[in-house]
Order: structure tokens, then sequence, then C-alpha cells
């Protein structure tokens, strides 16, 4: 094997800097004289994305997003994905895929809440280290992120989140610190924001003191894309790897500043190391050969994606409407019906290999003369993007000049756009024009918004603009204007003359250009009492509504937790017209459900990755029970999570550049224990049968360590997922903490009448609190409580072990 600690001292010190930032957005460049290999990265974390257009780009795999797994329960599971991720990242020519995303939902309207597993740490750690084990067990890098106390993505590129140690250390460093220490990873992804005023990647005490003093890290910090903003201090603080590149804070300017000394030749080198390390684990060292995407579809991929969506599926309420009984005739209603929701937006989208809706499942199971189909109302964010034969004018700079280049555009929709030879993503505009014709008659409303300015000319009349008033808004990850929008009534067939010109312009933090024309019609009343109508004649109603991936994305955070557009609305009316209502609901986290009196039963599906609609319709027929339990409780109200009670702006989305973290421990469950419980609980989940618990036999000594056991038996008369929960109520601790924490949990799989035993181990730590004073973890002495349920608020036995006072490193 090479000896990278050799091949360093053969790098000077411009090809160790060289090392330390990327060459372009996804690759380091190798070493061509010392026949080092270039370093492939990608996207992430819900598939290997490569390297391509986000949208657009080489097929590949599309899994659950993280909430999605997060309600599976199952490391086991977690493993194998991973396992599958290595494959696909392969495929795209990478050894490192950007994932997984670790940050906890500290409340229910962060944009990425989707991406994000858990409110907890544990269930975030331990699902986590399955998945990092899978993932470089087949030899492709894990890159945690976004380290650390990335909750909220409004501003997330210049505020700080104001958090006390303890704060960090018992909530959200947690996952990060198991992940190093119980799998090894070998890669980190610093955050955007600061942390209690210093940037994630300049900040020495979290990245050398926390992470390889405490933790005993050895791989590699990157920073996220465009997120460092220092030569010097980054550098000094330990973050290894600038992305993307070409570099802005490193090359010469480094080099400088190691020789002016600001810099040590030993960080440098250091640095570098880490580098090559990481290229030897991933054995990429040594290869130079191009990197190549392809696109593979495995049919185990998709059996694996599918169960996963099974596993994920979270039962929320059933008065016996679920599983659909053998004969019903099912009206199949919603904007979410017909278009298959997979996953979430920002850079952990792709282009999918399938999207199977839910009325795609349930047609492959089902004889189409049983399902009926309304579509309801919308719940676009942006009108549905304009399709059809456009011509595009490519123009260098502004519109002024003749057009370098020509084509033909089908969507106009475009993200970094690969426009042609000369041009640069980031200084031309096109001019697009063409044709819209309405199939049907109706208002339409156009809708664009861009990264850039932009304006609207509808039968050569400019109709709207973010040209001259353009201001920045909530799209393209802070860089775009918020939506423009304006109306026509069209009749069936009448065609309109489209011209949209688009222009780039300076950016502020992230270097992103795009833009969205969309039209759709609007939906109102009639349509909501059309879909009444078809429900009132089937037997059952299933209404599939919920959010997209321009809801739940990246780059902004939600405005209420409450379903958009009609949605409501549509609910209400079909249940009062059908004989059963069943809500299938997706969405990337809570919503408010002012209907859930009204209906029969509620699934929550999230977005379960490309097989999605097979999923659903296991789920729905029977065929299996869902497995999913909720990795965040679900609040009735905004209002009821508490990092938007008391001081609202300063704990979020936070003032004057801060967001302070002032709720401390008392996030998710550990609030709603304290007041305003939630309307379902975290960890809470029905299935379609009963499991009975034996009781606890509680082997744990007095430093801590130990078990605990229990039979549980399926005791009804499907197959199902039972899911053990094991909570600890601490002694009493010269600190406040909260009522009761989960540390373990078990799921097991049983057939009917069949029995397993539940294990859950316990460690010293998981009875600790964080001592910063005395800087070590601390057990009180005394009696702790053993809670065993299944939900943060359904305990069905409870133990008390003794435990003596210990004091643990760091
Ligand atoms: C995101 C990262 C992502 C990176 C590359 C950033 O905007 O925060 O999670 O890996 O872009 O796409």
């Amino acid at each position: 094997m090479t000896d990278i600690t050799t091949l360093m001292d053969e790098l000077t010190l411009d090809e160790q800097v060289s090392l330390m930032a990327g060459q372009d957005m996804w690759n380091v460049g190798g070493i061509e004289r010392l026949g080092i290999g270039a370093l492939r990265v990608t996207d992430g974390p819900n598939g290997a994305r490569g390297g391509g257009d986000f949208v657009h780009g080489t097929h590949s795999a599309a899994f659950p997003v993280g909430i999605a797994l997060g309600a599976t329960w199952d490391p086991d599971l977690m493993h194998q994905i991973g396992g599958a991720l290595a494959l696909e990242t392969r495929d795209k020519g990478a050894s490192v895929l950007l994932g997984p995303t670790i940050n906890l939902q500290r409340g229910p309207l962060n944009g990425r809440n989707f991406e994000c597993y858990s409110e907890d740490p544990v269930l975030t750690a331990k699902l986590t280290v399955s998945y990092v084990q899978g993932l470089q067990a087949a030899g492709v890098a894990a890159t945690l992120k976004h380290f650390v106390a990335n909750e909220s993505e409004i501003r997330r590129t210049v505020n700080s989140s104001d958090a006390d140690e303890r704060t960090l250390r018992e909530l959200y460093l947690v996952p990060f610190e198991r992940a190093v220490k119980e799998a090894g990873a070998w890669a980190i992804m610093s955050a955007y924001n600061r942390i209690n005023g210093t940037y994630a990647a300049d900040n020495r005490w979290l990245l050398t003191e926390v992470l390889r003093g405490d933790w005993g890290f050895d791989g590699l910090v990157m920073s996220d894309w465009f997120g460092l903003r220092s030569t010097v201090d980054g550098a000094i603080a330990g973050l290894d790897l600038e992305m993307p590149g070409p570099t802005i804070q490193r090359g010469d300017k480094l080099v400088e500043a190691v020789r002016r000394g600001d810099v040590p030749a030993e960080l440098v080198r250091q640095a570098a190391l880490n580098v090559l390390r990481l290229l030897e684990r991933t054995g990429t060292l040594r290869d130079t050969t191009p990197r190549r995407e392809v696109e593979n579809e495995r049919p185990e991929t998709r059996a694996l994606i599918r169960e996963a969506g099974v596993q994920s599926a979270v039962l929320l309420k059933n008065d016996g409407a679920l599983p659909l009984s053998d004969s019903a005739r099912i009206a199949v209603i919603g904007p979410n019906a017909r278009t298959a929701r997979v996953m979430g937006g920002g850079s952990a989208q792709l282009n999918a290999y399938r999207m199977v809706s839910p009325w795609d499942g349930l047609a492959q199971v089902l004889p189409e003369d049983r399902l009926s189909y309304a579509e309801g109302c919308t719940n676009e964010r942006f009108s549905p993007v304009l399709e059809g034969d456009f011509t595009r004018e490519w123009f260098k700079g502004d519109l002024s000049g003749d057009p370098v280049a020509t084509d033909t555009v089908h969507a106009l929709h475009a993200f970094m756009a690969d426009g042609p030879e000369g041009i640069d993503p980031l200084d031309h505009a096109v001019r697009i024009t063409g044709r819209f014709t309405a199939p049907e008659a109706g208002t339409w409303r156009f809708g664009f918004h861009s990264a850039g300015r932009s304006r609207l000319f509808l039968d050569g009349e400019e109709v709207a603009e973010a040209w001259d008033s353009w201001a920045r808004g909530r799209t393209f990850f802070e860089e775009g204007c918020d939506p423009v929008t304006v109306e026509r009534d069209l009749g069936a067939g009448q065609s309109i003359e489209i011209a949209f010109e688009f222009a780039t312009h300076p950016t502020h933090d992230l270097h992103v250009s795009g833009y969205h024309l969309g039209v759709g019609r609007v939906l109102g009343q009639a349509e909501i009492d059309r879909a009444a109508d078809i429900a009132a004649e089937a037997d059952v109603a299933l209404v599939c509504v919920g959010r997209s991936a321009e809801w739940d994305t990246e780059g902004w955070d939600l405005p209420d937790m409450t379903l958009p557009g009609l949605q409501d609305r549509l609910v209400e009316a079909v249940a009062a017209r059908a004989p059963r209502t069943i809500v299938l609901l997706q969405t990337g986290g809570p919503v408010a459900m002012p209907w859930l009196d009204r209906v029969d039963a509620v699934l929550q599906g999230w977005y379960p990755g490309q097989e999605a609609g097979q999923a659903f319709a296991d789920v729905l027929t029977g065929a299996r029970s869902p497995g999913g339990r909720l990795p965040q409780s679900f609040p009735t109200r905004l209002d009821d999570a508490l990092t938007f009670s008391g001081t609202p702006e300063v704990t979020y989305p936070g003032e004057d550049g801060h967001v302070r973290y002032d709720e401390g421990l008392y996030i998710g469950y550990r609030h709603h224990a304290r007041s305003r419980p939630a309307a379902f609980p975290f960890g809470f989940g029905l299935g379609y049968t009963d499991f009975a618990f034996g009781k606890p036999e509680v082997r744990v000594k007095p430093d801590g360590t130990g078990d605990l056991r229990l039979t549980v038996t399926n005791t009804g008369a499907r197959e199902g997922a039972a899911v053990v929960q094991l909570y600890i109520a601490p002694a009493a601790a010269p600190v406040d903490r909260p009522e009761a924490e989960l540390k373990n949990f078990a799921k097991l799989s049983l057939a009917p009448g069949d029995s397993g035993i539940a294990t859950l181990a316990l460690a010293a730590r998981d009875f600790a609190w964080f001592d910063g004073d005395r800087r070590c973890w601390a057990i009180a002495p005394g009696e702790y409580t053993l809670r065993l349920g299944t939900s943060a608020t359904d305990i069905f036995a409870t133990a008390a072990v003794h435990l003596e006072g210990r004091d643990l490193p760091l």
C-alpha cells in the first residue's frame, strides 16, 4: 500500500495547497506529475446525482428523503441503503457521497426539514452510523453534513446559531460524534452558518478541538459550497478542503499566507495529507483515469427503495378504513394523486429513473374500473414549468448585439444552464420565444422567478417584469426573486405568443443563475365541488394532498404549517360527501390537520423515493403493514412548537444575524413533555396488527452499562413491525434535565403469532449530562427510570435502576 506520508514529502507547497481546494464544482484535481488521482464527489444524500444539471442530468435512483428514512427506525435497512448508495455513487464516477444530512429538526419550518432524519439525536445517530457503515464498507466515503447547528435556511450564509455548549453537546453534535466514533466517518462538511459568532468553516473550536481532539476524527473536513470566507482563519481552524473550485480563498493567497508566516506550513501539510488519505481510503489515490457517469438501474435497488417506502409510511389515524377492502371503488383525488412526489428540492434533487405516483401504484394492482379521479385543486408554489418547442437565443453579457447561438428548448426552467461554447453561466442573457396554446378554457396563470433579471411579453406586450424591480427573494437558494405572476382568460385552443428574456447579474453569496417560467390553470371552488361529487359516487375517497419539492426545499423556509393552496378545503369538501375518507399526506415535516376529526384515516407517506406509488399501494391495500413511526413530533399548530413561542423572532428565524437557541434542550418531544402536548407524539405510528410486550428483564450495572430485554409477540392477524422505544427519565442532577430522553430502540418485524426478543443495550453515557465546568460527561448518583414505550407518550412498562455517580471523558 502507498505510504501517503512519504508521498506527501514529494509535494511542493503549491501542490499541497492545490489539494486544499476544488478544481471545479465536483472535483479536486489530482497531481499528474506524481500519478495522484482526482477526488470526485457527488450530492447526496438520497441518491447520487452526478455532476450535471440538478434536474435533467444523468438518471439515478431516488431513495427516500431523510425524514422518511428517520421514520423507518430501522438501522439494518439503513445499512443496506448505504451499500446501495455506494454503487450509485460509483456509477457517477465518484467516490465521495455528500451525505447524510444529520442536522436536527429544531422546528417544523426548516426548508431542509425533509432532508434531516429526526428531532432526536439518538435516533439520528443510530441511523447515521448504519448508513455510513454500509456506504464505507463498499469503499465510498460518507460526508456528514452540515457541521453544525444548521437548522434553518433563512439567511443561512450569514446567520449565527447561538447555542450554549451543553445544548450543542447533548443535541446537535451527537449524530456527528457517534458517526465519527462508531462508524469512523471519512468526511464531514462544515455548515454555512456561524456558531456563536464564528463561521463553521473558520471555527477552530469545532473543527479541531471537538472534532479531532475530543472525538479523534482522522478524516477530511470540506466546506459547504462557497461556504469558506477566509484564507487564514479557515486553514488555521482545520478546514482541509474548500469547495467548490476554482478556489476563491486559497491557491496563491494561501501560499502567500504560508510564506508570510500567517498559516503554519505544517497545517497545510496536514490538510493535504487528509485529502490523500481520503483518496487512499476510497481506492482512488492512483486512479488517474477520467471519471465517467453511467446509468445502471438495478432491480434490487428498486426493491430496496420500495421496502424503505413501506417501512417509512406512518399511519397516524385509522378508524377501520385501512386496509382498503377488496371490492371498494376508490375515488383518487388531489394534486398529489397523479403527480409523483418522490423527493425534496435543492441540492438533494436528481433525475430519478422512475417516479411512481399514487395513482400509478394503485392502477398496477387494482382494476382501473374501481378507480376514479379528480384533481380538486393545486398545491404548487410555482406555476408548472412551461413546456413545448421554444427558440432560445443566447447572448454573451446582456441582450444587446446579435445572439451568439440559437437552440430549441423544451422546458423553460434552467439552473446553472449548460450553455453553448463560450457562454458563461454567470454572465449571459437569453431570449426565448414561442407560443402557448391553452388545452382548455379558463383562467391561466403565468408565473416566473429568476436568479438574474427576467421579464415576460405576451402577444408582444410586456406584461410582468422582475427586471428593474427585481429584488432578492426566496428562490434559487436566496439568489432569486419571489415569483411574479400574471393571469389571462383563454378559450380552449386559444394560442398566445410568448417572449421571455433573462439576463444574469452579480450574485450575493452563492454563485448561481437560473430562471423558471410556468403556466397553469387556476382551479377554484368548481373543481373542489367536482371532486366531492366524484367522492360521493365511490365507496372510499383517497385524498392525496401535501407539498412538493417546491415547498420542501433547501434555500428557504416554509411560511407556515398549513397545507398550501385550497387543500384543506378540498379535504373538508370530500370528507363531507364521501362514505369514507382516507388522507394520504406527503410532506417533509409536520402539517396542521384542521379536518382530522372528519376523516377516517391518515397515512403520512413523506417523499419516499422513486417507487413512491408502489409502496403506498402495498400499504393501502394491506399487502404490507405501514412500518413507520414519527421521527418528529407533529404539533397541532405552529404555536405549539416552542421555537415559535416566547420570543419568536429572536429564536426563529433570528434577528440581527443571530438565531438564538434559547430553548436549549427543549425541542420536539422534550418540549411537548413540558407543555402543549403534540397532536401526534414522537415515535407514534399505527399498524394493522397488535403486539403484546413481556415483562422486561433489566440487566444494568451500577456503572450504567448493560441491557434490557423483553419478548414481543404479534397477537394480531397480519404481519407488522413493533418499534420498542427506551426512554430514560434521569435522577436529580445539579442541572435541569428533560423529563425523559430516547436512548435506544429496536424494531421487530413479526408474522402473526410469532414472538421475538427485543434487546436494548445501554452505555454509561446514556445516563450522563454534559458538565461544561468540569469538561466531562457526568452521571449523577441515584435512581433512573427506564421507560419502555411505543411513542414518547405511550409507555407500557417502567423499571428503576440505581447508578453510582461517575464522570466520563469527552
Ligand atoms: C448544500 C450542500 C450540498 C452542496 C453541493 C449546498 O448548497 O448545502 O448540502 O452538498 O450545496 O450541492
